[in-house]
């Protein structure tokens, strides 16, 4: 089994990135390494040995299916697996914390090669990933942080940049309403209470629209990511406010809810009430280019093909950057109808 963190540095070759072709508009789906993040990843002590695809066993910690996203992430990590040819356990947390503890557990007991994981939470992971490390089983996270400060328990983390995300949110609409002489009532659908996503996407918007006083928050509540949770929520947001302007909604799945919502309610979808949302998978775009949403920004859930990598560098001793960072667009309703007939996900 590899140990990590132990033997000091033995090869300094940089990941090489896989390029997706995965995106719509002007994007491809690619990521990047970040200069100044990225750093170089504990060493493996096997460096040099390689092992074949097929000798190679890979432990996947899902979140859970809470939305289309999450789907399309899902699908990609399987399919590029078996297109790999690794054997990889799959494990569906439904959301729970306490599930991706005991499933990382059972990798950990099952000596699987690499485990990789997208924590459906930031804080807590600490006790379990010093068990992996102890192991001598190296963690990839993917698509979502932990707070962890001792970044020694993971090798790297491949995902997008929430806080960027939210930021690009924030900015278009300050940029709607730029020339505002009267307050804006925004309301704000949060993803999962606690996750990265929803952490990081509440503080970059909040970031840019504080530079323009009339942008004022009156309400945000969690909907879990979720349809359902989202209609549920929007409906007591619009049973408790008569003049909300503008829905930022954390994913597409809680706008679509939202819109359900807004329609019941008798109001129109992008006109009545403008909508900004994340992640830009096919339903989302689908609705923008009906008007219902009138921004955007896209989150990338094709990390399969680059996850795959990783794990044969790390299995072969390779360091890897710390942080691999996905880039991402963002969409208009004109662009969002432009790019939904090449939609892949
Ligand atoms: O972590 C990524 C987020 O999780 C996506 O934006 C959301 O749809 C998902 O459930």
């Amino acid at each position: 089994m590899k140990r990590f963190g132990r033997m000091g540095a033995m090869f300094a070759l940089t990941l090489s990135m896989v390029m997706l072709g995965a995106c719509g508009n002007n994007n491809t789906g690619n990521t990047a390494t970040t200069g100044n993040q990225a750093t170089e990843a504990p060493a493996v002590a096997n460096a040099g040995n390689t092992k074949e695809a097929k000798d190679i066993t890979l432990g996947f910690s899902q979140v859970g299916a809470e939305s289309g996203w999450r789907s399309a992430n899902t699908k990609s990590i399987q399919d590029s697996a078996k297109e790999t040819g690794y054997t990889l356990k799959f494990s569906d947390a439904q959301q729970k914390q306490e599930n991706q503890i005991k499933a990382i557990r059972s990798f950990i007991q099952q000596k699987v090669d690499v485990i990789a994981f997208s924590p459906v939470v930031e804080s807590g992971w600490d006790t379990v990933l010093k068990e992996a490390k102890d192991a001598g089983i190296p963690v990839v996270l993917t698509d979502r942080a932990v707070d962890s400060k001792d970044t020694s328990l993971y090798i790297t983390f491949l995902g997008s940049d929430f806080v960027e995300e939210g930021r690009k949110a924030g900015q278009w609409l300050s940029d709607q309403y730029k020339d505002a002489s009267e307050d804006i009532n925004i309301v704000e659908l949060q993803g999962t209470t606690g996750s990265a996503p929803a952490n990081d996407r509440m503080e970059g918007f909040a970031e840019v629209i504080k530079t323009n006083p009339h942008l004022k928050v009156i309400a945000s509540q969690t909907g879990d990511f979720t349809r359902a949770k989202g209609k549920e929520v929007m409906q007591a947001f619009l049973k408790a406010h008569k003049d909300i302007d503008v829905l930022y909604a954390h994913n597409d799945d809680m706008a679509l809810g939202a819109i359900q919502a807004i329609e019941a309610a008798g109001l129109k979808p992008g006109e009545d009430i403008k909508i900004i949302s994340v992640d830009a998978v096919k339903d989302g775009m689908q609705a923008a280019s009906e008007g219902k949403i009138n921004f955007i920004v896209e989150c990338n859930p094709m990390l399969g093909p680059q996850l795959m990598e990783i794990v044969q560098n790390v299995v072969d001793g390779k360091s890897v950057e710390a942080r691999i960072v996905t880039e991402e667009s963002t969409f208009t309703s004109e662009q969002a109808k432009e790019a939904l007939p090449s939609r892949p996900y």
